[in-house]
């Protein structure tokens, strides 16, 4: 496909062509995807929770807005923090002390004696997110061999969208005995698994090589290469650290080899969210009650099956992630989600009149989700987990997590009122339109990275310094 292209394409015998995939990165991947998997359980469990929540503290409406949203105020705090943490302490000690902090936080949610407690908790429980999403992907690139990085990064959005459904079904069984305690408490146990995992596992031999440590990231990479031949690999980390001699700073952000990437991954970031994703995952029963399937059975059946949905798209996704590229899956999609937008806000339109539309709406509903979860989904982690030098890879990549977090609650905080003041069908247009937009964006902006590893994409930018556009390669 037409579009920007990162390099010419990777001789064989290099380290972007071929190192070997061992089932050691593979379990490396596993364990920081449980931060994944935590950060969907928290922002999707508290649906069903705050329905007992709000009965046992007797909440009038803003408490229990504030018990939802505060998760996402605090994971835009970590978010931003946590780059920088990450670049300072390593992304281990990070993920170590992110697990800590999942821990903390889901035991003060179950035991919270006062409104004041539960908000405290959940503030601890969203800063605890932030941080996951800052550090999660950015480990995982740099341990994951470049020919399989698109599908290891991705299972941190797969571990999201398991997160997600695993908080339907947790809501769903524990609805009869109305154990909201149980519901935010039970984020421990994937909380534990994650650190005791990361105790286990090695520093991020990129990391290393650029806190000085060439001996341990040399020793690092034999390991989780399974081969101690991984001369071509290190080389390219060294070259790229010698540009990295300094620590990044803010104002290193704003540098003009880096900013097309800035803009990129704080565009995706906006994107991600102001199509509108959220309004379905948070508010699905709504919209399907609205829609005009009144039952709570039905609602419920209907959301799991979104859930659904959602996790195995996003195994198609990884998929097809190395294989196809980055950049066709992610205009695929979002035309996708453009068509989809189009037909719910039709069928929200001439729903009073024909109410076996209903079930089309839902339908659509489910296809907008599957889009999504093969492009802006997956891609959106994974390029800002990529495109960024090492100098600034954790400062930026939690500049664009915590401009997605931003995003993300301007759109869960107006999606009611929107709905109340243009009325479901224009709402869904709107989103629409943003999608469109989204579209031009990644056919103009987003480059391909398929294949390349962390150092070609690193000198692509500094080739490009001079344009905020990347050429236009064919691929
Ligand atoms: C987004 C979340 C969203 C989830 C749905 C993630 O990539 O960042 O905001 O809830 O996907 O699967």
């Amino acid at each position: 496909m037409a579009g920007p292209n990162v390099g010419a394409k990777p001789p064989s015998g290099t380290a972007a062509s071929g190192v070997a995939d061992t089932g050691f990165v593979c379990l490396a991947a596993a364990f920081a995807a449980l931060g994944g998997l935590l950060f969907g359980y928290d922002t999707g469990v508290i649906s069903g929770a705050v329905i007992f929540i709000k009965r046992d503290f007797s909440l009038a409406t803003f408490p229990q807005e504030l018990v939802v949203s505060v998760v996402l105020a605090g994971a835009a705090t970590g978010a931003l923090t946590g780059g920088r943490l990450a670049d300072r302490f390593g992304r281990r000690r990070t993920l170590l002390a992110t697990s800590v902090i999942f821990i903390a936080g889901a035991i003060i949610c179950a035991v919270a004696p006062s409104l004041t407690m539960l908000v405290v908790g959940r503030a601890v429980v969203g800063v605890g997110i932030g941080l996951a999403c800052t550090t999660v992907p950015v480990y995982i690139s740099e341990v994951s061999p470049a020919t399989a990085r698109g599908w290891q990064v991705s299972l941190f959005q797969l571990a999201i969208t398991i997160g997600i459904l695993a908080a339907y079904l947790v809501d769903y069984a524990y609805a009869e005995s109305a154990a909201w305690r149980w519901m935010l408490g039970l984020a421990a146990v994937p909380g534990a698994i994650l650190g005791l995992g990361m105790l286990f596992m090695p520093e991020s031999p990129r990391w290393l090589a650029e806190h000085g440590d060439m001996n341990a990231a040399h020793a690092v990479l034999g390991r989780i290469r399974g081969t101690p031949d991984v001369g071509t690999e290190m080389e390219e980390i060294r070259r790229s650290v010698e540009h990295a001699r300094e620590r990044g700073r803010w104002s290193d952000l704003l540098a003009p080899a880096i900013r097309p990437a800035l803009i990129i991954g704080i565009g995706l970031a906006i994107f991600q969210q102001i199509t509108g994703i959220n309004t379905v995952i948070y508010y699905a029963p709504t919209i399907i009650q609205s829609a005009g399937i009144s039952s709570a059975a039905g609602a419920i059946l209907a959301t799991a099956g979104i859930g659904l949905v959602n996790v195995i798209m996003t195994i198609v996704s990884m998929w097809l992630i190395d294989r196809v590229g980055r950049r066709p899956l992610l205009l695929t999609g979002i035309a996708g989600m453009v068509l989809c937008l189009g037909v719910l806000g039709l069928a929200f339109r001439l729903i009073s009149a024909n109410a076996t539309l209903a079930w089309m709406a839902v339908v659509t509903l489910m296809a907008y989700v599957a889009f999504f979860a093969i492009s802006l989904g997956p891609i959106f982690w994974l390029l800002i987990a990529e495109i960024y030098p090492l100098k600034i890879r954790g400062l930026a990549e939690g500049t664009a997590a915590g401009a997605n977090w931003i995003f993300n609650l301007i759109v869960s905080i107006t999606f009611l009122s929107l709905v109340e003041l243009l009325g479901a069908s224009w709402t869904f247009w709107l989103y629409g339109a943003l999608a469109v937009a989204s579209w031009f964006f990644s056919y103009y902006l987003v480059p391909e990275t398929k294949g390349r590893t962390l150092e070609e994409i690193e000198r692509f930018w500094h080739s490009q310094r001079s344009s905020v556009v990347p050429d236009t390669a064919a691929d």
